[in-house]
C-alpha cells in the first residue's frame, strides 16, 4: 500500500520519537532495582518523546496547532488543524518495565479526526488509519471483529487510579455490569493501544472515563476506519472531546453502550 505524503510526516515523526523511547525504555529495567526508582527518568523520556515530536510534526506542517500531554496547548496560524499529541501513552506500564506503551498522533481537521498512528516501540506495531483510506498494523488492512454476542466478547477497559477517586464509584458500577455480561474483560493500560487492538479485532470492545483528546484522538479514526463505531460513554458524539470513550463492532458498540447505561 501507498502511504500518504502526510502519513509519511506521522510515521517518521512517530519511528523517530520511539527510536529514544525504546532506548530509554531499555533503561528502565536497571532501575527498578534503585531506591529512587525510575520515576524521574521516565518522565525525562517522556518530555523528550514530546519535544521530538514537536519538532518533526512542526518542521512538516508549520502552521498546525498542538494539544501535547505535556506541553498543553500551542496555537497555529492555521485555525483549521491541530495535533493531539501524546508522546507516552502507558506511562505506568513503562515505569514498571511493562512493553505496553505507545506513542499516538492524531490529526483534527475542522473538530473531526482525519488521521491518526499509533506506534508501540517496543513491538514495532505502526498502527495508521487516514480518513476514507482504511486503518492498517504495518502493511496489513485492519477489520474489527466480527462477534455479536456480548456474552462472546473479550472487553477491555480502563481502570481509574489511585488519584481519580472521585470516579471511583462509577466505574466499579459499570465494571460489575460488564462482568456479569461480556466474555471476559482486560485492561491493557494505554488507551491509545486500547483503541488499536479493538480495530485489530483482537478486543471486541473497550470503554473508559476520564481521558483526554491526545489519549484517544488516533484511535477514534483508527476504529473507524477499520469498520468500527466510536462515541463517548454515554452513546453521545463528544468522543475527542467528552473524557470518555466507547468503541467496538456495530453490535458490540451498542451491546456495550447499554449495559454502561443500566448500570449509571
Ligand atoms: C493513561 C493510559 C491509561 C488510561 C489513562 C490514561 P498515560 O495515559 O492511557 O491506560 O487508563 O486514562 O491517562 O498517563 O499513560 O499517558
Ligand atoms: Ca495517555
Amino acid at each position: 500500500m501507498i502511504r500518504s505524503a502526510l502519513m509519511n510526516v506521522m510515521t517518521a515523526a512517530a519511528i523517530k520519537a520511539g527510536r529514544g523511547l525504546k532506548r530509554d525504555f531499555g533503561e528502565v529495567e536497571n532501575l527498578q532495582v534503585s531506591v529512587k526508582g525510575p520515576g524521574d527518568f521516565v518522565s525525562a523520556a517522556d518530555k523528550k518523546s514530546e519535544q521530538t515530536l514537536f519538532e518533526e510534526l512542526l518542521k512538516a506542517r508549520p502552521g498546525y496547532g498542538f494539544v501535547m500531554e505535556e506541553g498543553g496547548t500551542v496555537e497555529g496560524a492555521d485555525k483549521s488543524h491541530t495535533w493531539h499529541i501524546d508522546p507516552l501513552d502507558g506511562t505506568t506500564n513503562f515505569l514498571h518495565g511493562l512493553p505496553l506503551f505507545a506513542i499516538s498522533i492524531g490529526l483534527e481537521r475542522e473538530g473531526v479526526i482525519v488521521a491518526g498512528v499509533i506506534y508501540n516501540p517496543a513491538t514495532d506495531d505502526m498502527f495508521f488509519a487516514e480518513r476514507g483510506q482504511g486503518a492498517y498494523l504495518n502493511n496489513h488492512r485492519l477489520r474489527v471483529a466480527a462477534r455479536r454476542d456480548l456474552g462472546d466478547a473479550l472487553v477491555s477497559c480502563g481502570i481509574p487510579p489511585l488519584g481519580s477517586a472521585a470516579i471511583h464509584p462509577r466505574f466499579k458500577t459499570e465494571f460489575a455490569a460488564t462482568l456479569a455480561r461480556a466474555g471476559n474483560l482486560r485492561r491493557l493500560g494505554a488507551a491509545a493501544l486500547d483503541l488499536a487492538y479493538v480495530a485489530a479485532g483482537r478486543f471486541d470492545a473497550y470503554w473508559e472515563r476520564g481521558v483526554k483528546s491526545w489519549d484517544v484522538a488516533a484511535g477514534i479514526v483508527l476504529v473507524r476506519e477499520a469498520g468500527g463505531f466510536v462515541s463517548d460513554a454515554d452513546g453521545g458524539d463528544k468522543a475527542l472531546t467528552g473524557r470518555s470513550i466507547c468503541a467496538g463492532n456495530e453490535h458490540m458498540h451498542r451491546h456495550l453502550l447499554a449495559v454502561l447505561r443500566d448500570a449509571g
